[in-house]
């Protein structure tokens, strides 16, 4: 593994941020997104379930053949990721043959800093940098493919994202950005949320119960990250609005698709219910229950809702184009 980023210039990853700089980050988005990336880095496999076996290859793999069935160009030679958080979607595309070689770059350095330690043992030929989204720090016409996940709706300017993704690809090459929330899906999935947030840290105050609750510093720091998460979540996308600012960038052969309904209703409780109570109460039974039920309504979504629901109320949009 190599590293382009040169050390001195890769600004170092803060985790800890002070109530002062919570509170400049409040109205400037990019510290925010520092700061509140650099806090989850190192956790943030654990708060997501984020893994780099099987049931992560699958699921990064099942993101990209959404918009990429029967891609000719597989295996890619050298793929980038904007916004790789710890890798979760180009390490695993990678390990399912996607790509030969990977850039991981992102805005926060904790994040790259764990990215890059993931690629490492997993033995992949992974380099990084901390890289602003809207400005990337490579040449024109450099990577074959570039990915991202969960990461355009933080980002101000989209268009100009898009832009910058256009001009490193090579000629032909191609984007894919999943895992993108839909208007519709943000709405539901976040009051879902609030309502699970509320009801677990209340019942938590009282009786037996007071063993499930989280120590109150853990959960004054989830309500500092919280605000800073207001912050940090700036779009939610109509897939046919993204499409046309993907068109308006420059792109070509531009597609989306959208996935997760009733699976997203389940999953956002589940993990806003997994943060707000220790780690240690939820055992293997707990995963099977949340991983078994999240696949048993992804086949639901899938097979019978696709077929009554419009797209759009679906939670995560895929978008893909090509660099003429
Ligand atoms: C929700 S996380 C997703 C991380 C990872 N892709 C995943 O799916 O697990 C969004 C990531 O985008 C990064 N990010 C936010 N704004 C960015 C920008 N302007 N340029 C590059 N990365 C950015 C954040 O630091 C964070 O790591």
């Amino acid at each position: 593994m190599t590293t382009d980023a040169t050390p001195g210039i890769d600004p170092a990853p803060n985790p800890h941020a002070t109530e002062e700089q919570v509170k400049a980050a409040l109205t400037d988005t990019k510290l925010a997104q520092v700061l509140y990336h650099d806090w989850e880095a190192e956790t943030y496999d654990e708060k997501w379930s984020i893994s780099f076996d099987e049931r992560c290859i699958d699921y990064a793999r099942g993101r990209f053949d959404a918009v990429a069935t029967d891609d000719s160009s597989l295996p890619y030679g050298r793929a980038m990721e904007l916004g790789c958080g710890t890798g979760f979607f180009l390490l695993n595309l990678m390990q399912s043959g996607v790509a030969e070689k990977g850039s991981v770059t992102d805005l926060s350095p904790g994040m790259v800093k764990v990215a890059l330690r993931n690629a490492e043992n997993l033995g992949l030929d992974v380099d990084g940098r901390v890289a602003d989204a809207e400005k990337i720090p490579y040449d024109d016409n450099t990577f074959d493919l570039v990915v991202g996940h969960a990461v355009l709706h933080h980002i101000p300017d989209v268009e100009q994202a898009l832009r910058e993704v256009l001009r490193v690809l090579k000629p032909g090459g191609r984007f894919i950005f999943a895992g993108e929330p839909s208007t519709i899906g943000d709405f539901y999935a976040r009051w879902m949320s609030r309502a699970t947030w509320f009801a677990t840290t209340n019942i938590t105050k009282f009786g037996p119960l007071q063993g499930w609750r989280r120590p109150q510093e853990e959960l004054d720091e989830s309500s500092r990250a919280a605000a800073l998460e207001a912050v940090v979540d700036i779009h939610t996308f109509d897939p046919d609005e993204l499409a046309g600012i993907a068109r308006a960038a420059g792109a070509n052969k531009v597609e989306t698709a959208t996935e997760e309904l009733a699976a997203a209703m389940l999953g956002w409780p589940v993990r806003t219910f997994e943060a707000a109570v220790p780690p240690e109460k939820l055992g293997w039974g707990w995963a099977r229950f949340a991983f078994g039920g999240w696949k048993r309504l992804t086949w639901l979504d899938e097979n019978v809702l696709r077929k009554v629901v419009p797209p759009k109320f679906f939670y995560n949009v895929v978008v893909t184009g090509t660099k003429p």
